[in-house]
């Protein structure tokens, strides 16, 4: 059962969306030249919305998410959260990132805990983190360090950690990206049961547009150079989706259509697509 987060009201009592960037632009110095690194950039997502973003390797995905996060800021345009311009981070906003950023010297357990102190005394502490651990399935992992554990343990920590703050969004920049194939599978759908159950909303970047069908309610894709939106796709699929479902191929179709260059595009199995499928057997 989904728990919405309350859309924040404006002066007329009208509901706004939980996030939104309008107009947004970046750029950087380079060498006494300003680079103009994202060009008019505007989207929204709404309460417990999960949105991906899809696009080549330096068309400025990272850039926006650090933006999001409160890590930069923009050059013009806005990115407001709850009605309120982003100027710095907030607990209100979290961030898993691609590489293991887990403290190496807690174990899973005071990892995941970690953001509670100073929040939550025990014994809420321990009920709290006892339930985040059941929910990443780390039970009986809770004393290893992260130097014991795979990679795909590590990021259900980095996810309970964040999480047990209980964000109202989640930015995630490729966090399955260094996963093997079937791990990153079962990060996808334990990253929908957590979503499905806390009700957070999720901005995902990845490259990998069988990720984006799989997880998203919108798709956002992204050209280069400048960075900017090339198009906004709501996912028409019910979950959970499946790969060789007449409709999610004729989607998936619909969206590599609308690369210029297919060839930058990685599906889930991590290799590049050099030519645009014209037999598909699921993508995988
Ligand atoms: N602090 C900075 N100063 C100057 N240029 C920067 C800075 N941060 C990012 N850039 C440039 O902005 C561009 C976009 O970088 P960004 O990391 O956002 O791309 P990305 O879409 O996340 O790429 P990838 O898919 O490879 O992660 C790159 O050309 C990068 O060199
Ligand atoms: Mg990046």
């Amino acid at each position: 059962m989904k728990t919405d987060h309350t859309a924040w009201y404006n002066a007329n009592g009208q509901a706004g969306a939980l996030l939104e960037v309008s107009h947004l632009s970046k750029s950087y110095d380079m060498n006494g030249s300003q680079q103009v690194i994202l060009e008019n950039i505007s989207l929204c997502a709404a309460p417990s919305e999960m949105v991906c973003i899809v696009g080549r390797s330096g068309c400025g995905k990272t850039t926006l998410l650090n933006i999001l996060a409160g890590f930069d800021t923009p050059s013009s345009g806005s990115a407001v959260m709850n009605g309120e311009l982003i100027r710095r981070p907030g607990p209100d906003r979290c961030v898993v990132f691609q590489e293991d950023t887990l403290f190496p010297w807690l174990t899973v357990q005071e990892n995941i805990a970690f953001g509670l102190k100073g929040i939550l005394k025990n014994p809420y502490r321990k009920r709290e983190v006892d339930r985040f651990l059941e929910l990443v399935g780390l039970e009986n992992f809770r004393y290893y360090l992260p130097g014991e554990i795979s990679g795909g343990m590590k990021q259900r920590v980095a996810l309970a950690r964040v999480l047990i703050i209980r964000p109202q969004v989640l930015l995630m920049d490729e966090p399955f990206a260094s996963l093997d194939y079937h791990t990153r599978r079962q990060m996808q759908d334990l990253l929908i049961s957590l979503w499905e159950d806390l009700g957070h909303t999720v901005i995902f970047v990845t490259h990998d547009i069988d990720e984006a069908i799989t997880l998203a309610d919108e798709i956002v894709i992204m050209e280069t150079a400048p960075g900017r939106i090339r198009e906004k796709l709501t996912v028409p699929l019910a979950r959970p989706r499946k790969a060789e479902q007449s409709d999610y191929i004729f989607f998936r179709k619909k969206i590599l259509g609308m690369y210029e260059n297919p060839g930058n595009v990685r599906g889930s199995d991590g290799n590049r697509q050099d030519e645009p499928r014209t037999q598909f057997n699921g993508g995988r």
